[in-house]
């Protein structure tokens, strides 16, 4: 498989297929390039009621060209209607092209270390499921590791990663391309569109972010770490109506 040589990959991350990615378009939608599979995804908790796991839900068409609405106000989401025209929305991206781990806090324990940059969270609370993955980290034993790297895993927007300290490499395998629109029945929202796979994502200016195998894109409109999701999805209480 071809891959672009002049783009950032996380360690441990994978390219897609280069003729999948996602194209920022400026102050307007998200354009799918290559035909990438799109799916609800529901958070699933657990007796608890705390986020645990995930549940498929509806398929969408996508094609190659096919326009996501990131503003927040199609009437016919996922995919843009031109609503942006009118919203009033600034969708000016404002993320950095710095590697993810550059603004990283790094937390070591035993065998395993987490790095968590707050700015990519969005907010699916895998990682403060009644226990906390920034303790579990630091525990020892396999169970705590388990559950640390599972944590890590399941937490959409790869602000957290769990890495064997041993190797300097994250304990995660690449994951298949697929696209996914989050919603949050819990808190009673929908969420970011989620990359899973290694899927580039290319600015409006031209310049690619960092490929990663985690990845979250706002589109609800509020975010401050555009085109990334921060949470603010929940603090607006976006519904896409799915
Ligand atoms: S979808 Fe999460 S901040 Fe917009």
């Amino acid at each position: 498989m071809a891959q672009d040589t002049d783009v950032i990959v996380q360690p441990g991350s994978v390219q897609s297929d280069p003729s999948v990615h996602i194209e920022v378009s400026k102050n307007g939608p998200y354009i799918v390039r290559g035909a990438p599979a799109l799916h609800v995804q529901v958070i699933v908790a657990n007796e608890a009621g705390n986020s645990w796991a995930y549940q498929q839900g509806q398929e969408f068409a996508v094609k190659d060209g096919t326009a996501l609405c990131r503003c927040g106000h199609s009437k016919k989401k996922p995919y843009c209607d031109g609503s942006h025209l009118r919203a009033g929305v600034d969708l000016t991206e404002t993320a950095t092209f710095q590697p993810m781990l550059e603004g990283a806090e790094e937390i070591d324990g035993p065998n395993y270390s987490l790095t968590d940059n707050e700015a990519y969270c969005a907010f699916a609370r895998f990682c403060d499921n009644g226990n906390r993955i920034w303790n579990e980290v630091q525990m020892p034993g396999e169970q705590h590791e388990k559950l640390a790297a599972y944590m890590a895993h399941q937490c959409p927007s790869g602000r957290l990663l769990i890495w064997d300290r041993a190797t300097r490499m994250p304990v995660e395998a690449p994951l298949p391309v697929s696209l996914s629109l989050l919603e949050d029945p819990a808190e009673s929202v929908s969420g970011p569109l989620v990359l899973r796979g290694g899927i580039r994502v290319q600015s409006a200016s031209g310049a690619s972010y960092e490929i990663r195998n985690r990845q979250t894109l706002c589109r609800c409109g509020a975010s401050s770490n555009k085109p990334f999701c921060d949470g603010s999805h929940a603090s607006i209480g976006f519904r896409d109506g799915l």
